[in-house]
């Protein structure tokens, strides 16, 4: 059987540019929300990742019609259909965001038990609670859930927790449902701003986007839309990373500092510079990096998306750094894998102590989840020696040709395709 790895030889500083392209979390659900209209809803620079690619196809088994023009897609016709194909719903957690949109267009959806990484029960508690808020009813069946309602009715729901993707479905929800829906204890993250501002040029009235509160006035049929997402500040985060590993100076053209705060703050320091110019930064390491410590949260604070590309920072520090992952209760997958190149971590509950002095060496290394498999590849491009790094296809659903985008900074690395 073939299979893909990543073979790469750490040590070389980085230099250069990369283009930081739309947020994978941005396009997603700006894809599910092209379902609200049959009107041409076009989401620009999108990633060639397999995220996409997926929810492309969940969106043409609906029935939607999809073009692809360059990194521009353009979704246009009404679903016909209710039901998530089980085998995509299973392949990624974003079939999560379709339950909205086609509730507020079809009135149904069947959506199988999604997929998606393993970090986690992920549950949908937050979604469904909401829904019925609204209005909707959710039938269980042993491995897909159906929520149906004649007509979603506005209402005043409060989330447990700022969950990123219950957020944003329930605002989809809401465009279309009768009267005023506040979303109470709201998410904030940048790609739900970015997802409204397409709402609202779609012809949707929302306020508050990117504040605990959000406020949505039901209304009735919706227009298409041209939109570009916002930039991808994981991706530019996890570019930081192996800079600030190898050392280098890389710029990353498109990126957007406005959001990124609490992901460049435990970057900065003696040993690197960042400067911010017209749509780009420049991000300069000379790779001597000290101790942090670093705890995951809801925006604004440290995105949990960037806990594992950091970590692998933190293997290179000098002195003891603490990463704590506060938002899914099984991400440190990866830590295994770090300690088999000679970190030396100690994990206590969600905490992980992470002593940098010891030397990293190269290993073979197995990703076994999207951000862990990257936070692998960052640490691999500092190790003295060679590694490999399996379960690309993790990776792929989040990044772009990571080989590349990296070998094009001077990095030793490359994918090959062995037989096993
Ligand atoms: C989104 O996932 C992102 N995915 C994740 O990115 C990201 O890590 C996460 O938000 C947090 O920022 C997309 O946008 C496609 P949540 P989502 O609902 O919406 C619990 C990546 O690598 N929870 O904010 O699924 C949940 O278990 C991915 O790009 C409930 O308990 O995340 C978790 O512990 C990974 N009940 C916490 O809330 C619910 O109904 C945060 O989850 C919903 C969530």
């Amino acid at each position: 059987m073939k299979r893909e790895i990543l073979r790469i030889r750490g040590g070389r500083p980085l230099f250069g540019r990369t283009e930081i392209r739309g947020a994978k979390n941005a396009v997603l659900p700006m894809l599910a929300a092209s379902l609200l209209t049959p009107e041409p809803v076009t989401v620009r620079n999108c990633p060639f990742i397999t995220d996409v690619d997926d929810m492309v196809c969940v969106l043409r088994a609906l029935g939607a019609d999809i073009e692809r023009r360059g990194r521009d897609i353009i979704v246009s016709g009404s679903p016909s259909l209710t039901e998530i194909p089980p085998h995509l719903a299973c392949a990624m957690r974003s079939s999560v965001f379709m339950l909205g949109a086609l509730l507020a267009e079809r009135g149904e959806v069947r959506l199988f038990t999604p997929g998606g990484c393993r970090i986690g029960a992920r549950p949908l508690d937050i979604h469904l609670d909401g829904f019925m808020r609204m209005g909707a009813k959710v039938e269980f069946a042993e491995d897909y859930i159906l929520c149906h309602a004649e007509k979603l009715r506005g209402a005043e729901i409060v989330l447990r927790y700022p969950s990123v993707g219950a957020t944003e479905n329930l605002v989809m929800a809401a465009v279309k449902a009768e009267g005023i829906t506040r979303i109470i204890g709201a998410a904030r993250e940048p790609e739900i701003v970015s997802l409204v501002r397409l709402l609202r040029k779609m012809g949707a009235e929302i306020s508050g986007e990117g504040t605990p509160l959000v406020t949505v006035c039901g209304t009735g049929a919706l227009d298409g839309a041209t939109v570009t997402p916002v930039p991808d500040r994981i991706v530019a985060g996890t570019v930081m990373a192996a800079v600030a590993v190898c050392g280098g100076r890389v710029e990353l053209s498109g990126a957007d500092s406005s959001s990124m705060g609490a992901v460049i703050s435990p970057f900065l320091g003696a040993h690197t510079f960042l400067v911010e110019h017209g749509g780009s930064m420049t991000f300069e390491s000379d790779g001597m990096l000290s101790s942090t410590d670093v705890c995951t949260g809801p925006y604004p604070l440290f995105p949990t998306d960037m806990q594992a590309p950091f970590m692998a920072c933190q293997c290179y520090a000098s002195g003891m750094s603490t990463m704590r992952e506060t938002v899914f209760e099984d991400r440190f997958s990866h830590v295994g894998e770090l300690v088999k190149m000679g970190a030396k971590i100690a994990l206590a509950g969600n905490t992980a102590f992470v002593d940098g002095s010891a030397g990293m060496h190269g290993a073979e290394l197995r990703a076994a989840d999207l951000r862990g498999g990257a936070g692998l590849v960052v640490a691999a491009l500092g190790a003295e020696g060679e590694s490999s790094v399996s379960g690309v296809r993790y990776i792929d659903r989040g990044y772009e040709n990571i080989e590349e985008t990296f070998r094009n900074l001077g990095g030793n690395i490359a994918l090959e395709s062995v037989t096993v």
